[in-house]
């Protein structure tokens, strides 16, 4: 037997062992806890997960061990939906929102992700890429350890290239595991016509691209863009040998995610609103809905994404911040798992499926990362806490002691006892 480099020990363990693709239906409740447990971690991969006294057993030689005091310690979370390269900031948007005005009303007139392009235009890329390092520092703080961004704020060539290249970048310079996604087709610019932008997404943009992003994402809504141009920037994404994802259903239901689980999108992100026409064929296709209740609660919205009829319909979904400037300023995936339980019917058990294994899936990365099972990257959060309720019972609290990423610990609060 290999030996280890170092155990947590006195774990409340969340391994989210179990089948190997996105679970689904009553499979979400199972997050696979060992009372009294631990962890054998070797460099950057889990060895073994069992109690303490069989791990310890096993690997008497282990240098160094952290004891965690019989606190929950459960897989980094994935963050599966963000767009965290951006400039610029809209806390006056979100001032005019509490006065009545709506997220679509700022768009259209020019504001909204608008706003950020004209930020994010004028910013060198070592700014993007020092605001990127600093964002995701944060999300470390918070226990996210694999991060999708997005990036959408450019909409010409030079810009989206420039946003690729900064999240590029951060994959290799950032200790989180970061997956690219191109989403030129995050608005029509207003400096471009509709036409004319319409035929560089599908043609030249995707060329260029394919080689800088592993996901092709459209925001497929009233004031961005149709069910048909969704469609036909789809297939010609995927023709180009792009993964898909959609924007869909966030404010109105305009029937992309029918299309987009066709062309085996491997998730839909939002579905605030769904046909269970759409929700069932994502079941069949195999598409992830990745919910972001982040979104209607920062934009007060009275309509979020229900996860019981994801449930009935044995639909896998997951649960993402959607970091950005305008509709979810949040770093923390627990207030997304808060969120999840008080406002979109998850219980809580599935939020954390939600927020771990599936949103590996989501990226295609749950042969990797999401769960705590032999072979995989020993990504690892200790919380201050004992049992997963309290995540959404401390609401808007950062309870995490500890980050750990690929064996290396990334952030710890002090108090946290180290012994050997
Ligand atoms: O996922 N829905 C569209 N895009 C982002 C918001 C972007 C922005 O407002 O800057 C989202 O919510
Ligand atoms: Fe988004």
């Amino acid at each position: 037997m290999k030996p280890a480099d170092l155990l947590i020990i006195n774990a409340n363990l969340l391994t989210l062992a179990g089948a190997n693709r996105p679970r689904g239906g009553e499979e979400m409740k199972e997050l696979c806890l060992i009372e009294d447990g631990a962890l054998a971690v070797r460099g950057d991969r889990v060895l073994a997960a069992g109690t303490t006294v069989e791990i310890q057993r096993s690997y008497p030689e282990a240098g160094e061990i952290i004891d965690a005091h019989g606190n929950l310690v459960m897989p980094g979370f994935v963050d599966c939906h963000t767009h965290t390269v951006f400039a610029g900031k809209r806390s006056g948007e979100m001032e005019q929102r509490l006065k009545g005005v709506t997220y679509l009303e700022i768009l259209k007139s020019g504001g909204g992700i608008h706003s950020t392009v004209k930020a994010t235009r004028g910013a060198t890329p070592e700014e993007l890429y020092h605001l990127g390092f600093d964002r995701l520092d944060r999300m470390v703080e918070h226990g996210t350890t694999t991060v999708e961004i997005k990036s959408g704020y450019g909409l010409d060539e030079k810009t989206e290239e420039k946003m690729l290249d900064v999240i590029n970048r951060l994959s290799r310079e950032h200790p989180m595991d970061i997956v690219a996604t191109y989403l030129g087709a995050h608005t029509i610019p207003r400096d471009i016509d509709r036409s004319e932008y319409m035929k560089w997404l599908g043609g030249d943009s995707l060329k260029r691209f394919r080689g800088k992003a592993e996901f092709f994402d459209i925001f497929c809504e009233d004031g961005a863009f149709t069910a048909e141009e969704t469609k036909l920037l789809l297939k010609a994404a995927k023709k180009t040998g792009f993964g898909l994802k959609v924007h869909a259903g966030q404010f109105n239901d305009l029937g992309a995610t029918k299309d987009a689980a066709l062309l085996g999108a491997i998730s839909a992100d939002h579905l605030e609103r769904i046909s269970d026409e759409q929700l069932s064929l994502m079941a069949d296709k195999g598409t992830i809905g990745v919910l972001m209740p982040g979104v209607p609660f920062f934009l007060q919205s009275d309509v979020y994404p229900d996860a019981g009829r994801f449930r009935k319909a044995g639909t896998p979904f997951a649960l993402a911040t959607d970091f950005n400037p305008g509709s979810c300023p949040s770093y923390s995936m627990q207030m997304m798992i808060t969120l999840g339980a008080f406002f979109c019917g998850m219980e809580i058990s599935e939020a954390i499926t939600a927020a771990t294994i599936n949103a590996a899936w989501a990226i295609g990365r749950g042969n990797e990362v999401g769960s705590l099972e032999a072979g995989k990257k020993a990504d690892v959060v200790i919380l201050d806490i004992t049992t997963p309720e309290e995540i959404a019972y401390y609401f808007g609290a950062n309870l995490v002691q500890l980050t750990m990423k690929e064996g290396k610990v990334l952030y710890q609060r002090p108090e946290l006892r180290t012994t050997n």
